[in-house]
């Protein structure tokens, strides 16, 4: 970050001279921090549509060119030769890592897979049709229950055993929760699997049978881990960070992530998208769901589809469209109608003026349902799997945020609109 120049702003006959910041990428940014105690007035960005919240040097998104890059890593390259584990090391320490890094790394978060023994307690304590990010957003706040000696977050050394923690136990807790949910057996975590091939058997093994990893679908879960990884400063990464910024514990930050991330708007778009192609369920009725979606009086939108930050193809929903056909393909799944609706779903959006003109595109979550389906997860697990997948990404900003000296209490101001002072007046004169 480099001084630039400054910015003017005139308010009546007033003039401030605003310091101006040139970022490595991306557009200027004006500092307004003395904006208040100078000029003694507020911005107003309900959405924070142009608002930088921190700094930071884990990810940046070019929505204009669809690009995304993990330490200045494109996606693509990352989910075409890198791995989960290794993009994870990547985001929390901001290089990759050497052989022997990678080896050590990959053994600590191996043997911090298990639970402690007491949260099956826990566990039990929900219904059984509760949806498994309930459980999700339960369990890992009762993380700091369990785990006390990771919750201290003075200590940098509790800082990084509760990181590993975290990334190593969420696919126990994302498959405990589907296993409760269903009412079969906790399959225990097996540390001679890679970290997808484990997430898959604690998903679908059950102690009466024999059960062998399919290595595609292994890799096929890691990629969509991987493009599911870190991105900037969403919804959920900002809620962790607003979280963390009064002092918070590891767990109840990222517990208050997850809970962020199950908006139909933000990772419960996923799970949408699916029920969506499933109700469309033919492509001779797409012309009926496009006009909905553009009907200003219909609540009705295309999942899968638009975003904040992106006017252009979301990066990660190419590599997952690419993804979706191979998978298909190696299952043997060669006239899956989903697929089908999906991709006639995306051609007719696509040079549809309405779309183009707001410069709506597919996102993530547009194939990723497909595939996780075609694998055989149902719809309700598909965002505790983003969930997981994302914690690493949370974590890492997390890590930024207390490690950065100029990081204070988040506390927005407000444009209040309501009543001013007024005498209370006593029930019986009301
Ligand atoms: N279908 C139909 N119209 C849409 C859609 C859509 N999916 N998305 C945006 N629009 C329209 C919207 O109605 C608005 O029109 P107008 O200007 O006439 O009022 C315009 O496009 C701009 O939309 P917005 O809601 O102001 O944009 P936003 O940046 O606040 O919202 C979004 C972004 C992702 C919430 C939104 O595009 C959306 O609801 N998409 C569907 C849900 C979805 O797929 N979410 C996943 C996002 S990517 C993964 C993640 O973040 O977890």
């Amino acid at each position: 970050m480099t001084d630039r120049t400054t910015a003017t702003l005139r308010i009546g006959s007033k003039e401030l001279e605003l310091p101006m910041f040139s970022p490595a990428a991306g557009p200027d940014v004006i500092d307004i921090r003395k904006l208040y105690s100078e000029a003694g007035v507020f911005t107003y960005d309900p959405g924070y549509t142009s608002t930088a919240s921190c700094d930071s040097t884990i990810t940046f998104i070019d929505g204009e060119e669809g690009i995304l890059l993990h330490r200045g890593y494109p996606i693509d390259q990352l989910a075409e030769k890198s791995h989960y584990l290794e993009v994870c090391y990547l985001l929390l320490y901001g290089e990759l890592p050497t052989g022997p890094q990678l080896e050590d790394f990959q053994s600590l978060v191996t043997n911090h897979t298990m639970l402690h023994e007491q949260m099956l307690y826990f566990y039990r304590g929900f219904r059984r049709d509760a949806h498994p990010m309930a459980i999700m957003v339960g369990v890992v706040g009762a993380m700091s229950a369990f785990y006390h000696d990771s919750t201290d977050i003075r200590d940098p050394w509790q800082r990084e055993v509760a990181s590993i923690r975290m990334i190593a136990k969420m696919p126990t807790i994302a498959a405990w929760a589907y296993k409760y949910h269903i009412g079969q057996p906790f399959v225990y975590p097996c540390n001679s699997l890679t970290y997808a091939a484990n997430f898959l058997r604690m998903c679908f093994a059950v102690p009466a049978d024999d059960y062998v990893v399919n290595p595609i679908l292994a890799r096929a879960m890691d990629r969509i881990f991987t493009l599911h990884a870190d991105h900037e400063q969403n919804a959920s990464t900002s809620t962790v960070r607003l979280a963390s910024s009064s002092g918070a514990n590891p767990f109840a930050c990222i517990a208050a992530g997850i809970a962020s991330l199950w908006g139909p708007a933000h990772g419960g778009a996923n799970q949408a998208c699916l029920e969506m192609l499933e109700q469309i369920g033919s492509t001779d009725r797409i012309p009926e769901f496009i006009d909905r979606a553009k009907d200003r009086d219909d609540p009705f939108r295309l999942m899968g589809f638009g975003h904040r930050v992106y006017k252009n193809v979301d990066p990660r929903a190419k590599v997952m469209k690419q993804s979706a056909d191979e998978v298909l393909e190696l299952l043997g799944i060669d006239d899956n109608p989903k697929l089908q609706v999906a991709k006639e779903l995306e051609r007719q959006a696509l040079s549809d003026k309405y779309f183009s003109e707001k410069r709506l595109f597919p996102n993530v979550d547009f194939y990723s349902g497909i595939i996780l389906e075609a694998m055989g997860f149902p719809t309700s697990m598909f965002t505790p799997i983003f969930a997981l997948s994302r914690t690493v990404g949370w974590i890492s900003q997390w890590k930024e945020q207390l490690e950065d000296p100029k990081h204070r209490i988040g506390r927005p101001r407000q444009l209040y609109e309501g009543e001013t002072l007024r005498d209370y007046v006593n029930v019986e004169d009301r």
